[in-house]
């Protein structure tokens, strides 16, 4: 079954003491979201501790923003499966575009970390998506198929989100038209073997077009960076009024 699944995804903000602060505002908001609303904060490591213990009972769920394949060793800066599941993380954003682009990032090594947060029952959060030259160039659906194709070997769709967020869109205000994500989305199930995956849009998401986004038929949620650090924009956001 093809669930809603809204994720906010911090990146390199809030300290400890931030995240407490957000979270005191942002609960409360969430009394009368609707049930079959699936929602999630990946916060920086340092905060999930602190995140954990105080959404433990809550409806919310915590995600890091990457995962090693390793379950240890000489990886100075990375961290293992096992360390998010021990404090209550839940899924585990990889592939996300920024650490393709800085960091060096491959589909291969996307595809070593998803297997690795599934075999640690840590539900990965794949993000595939295009550049703005390879939008200009038509290649679209080529490049989505290719990380798609990569990404997803000996993954297990059963337990599994996919987010679509063109490059282009990320933090630049420039939100891709509803419509296209919706197109695009659409091409991302049909590349996959099962129809029950939670395909989520990204990029530039805000309290202004998370409606009109989620009145599309194809997209199941949002993947939420810069509107997700303040609580009650992203309370909205959870929030939004269906159609
Ligand atoms: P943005 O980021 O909402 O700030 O555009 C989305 C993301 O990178 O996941």
């Amino acid at each position: 079954m093809r669930r809603i699944v809204i994720a906010g995804n911090w990146k390199m903000h809030k300290t400890q003491a931030e995240s407490l602060e957000f979270l005191q505002s942002f609960l409360p908001q969430l009394e009368n979201t609707a049930e079959d609303r699936e929602v999630i904060l990946c916060a920086p490591y340092t905060a999930l501790g602190v995140m954990s213990k105080n959404l433990h009972g809550t409806r919310v769920r915590i995600g890091s923003q990457n995962v090693h394949w390793e379950e240890s060793g000489a990886f100075t800066g990375e961290i293992a499966p096992s360390m998010l599941t021990e404090i209550g993380v839940t899924y585990a954003v990889v592939g996300h575009s920024e650490r393709r682009q800085y960091f060096g990032e491959t589909d291969e090594t996307v595809n070593f970390r998803a297997r690795a947060a599934q075999k640690a029952e840590l539900t990965p959060i794949l993000c595939v998506g295009e550049s703005k030259e390879q939008r200009d160039a038509g290649q679209t659906e080529t490049v989505i198929k290719e990380q798609l194709k990569a990404d997803l070997v000996g993954v297990d769709l059963s337990q599994l989100v996919i987010a679509y967020e063109p490059i282009w869109a990320i933090g630049t205000g420039d939100t891709c038209e509803a419509e296209e994500a919706n197109r695009v989305i659409g091409m991302i199930r049909s590349e996959l073997s099962s129809s029950d995956v939670p395909i989520q849009y990204g990029g530039s998401v805000k309290p202004a077009n998370i409606d009109e986004i989620m009145a599309q038929p194809e997209i199941d949620g949002a993947l939420v960076g810069g509107a997700s650090l303040d609580p009650v924009g992203f309370a909205r956001i959870v929030n939004y009024e269906a159609t």
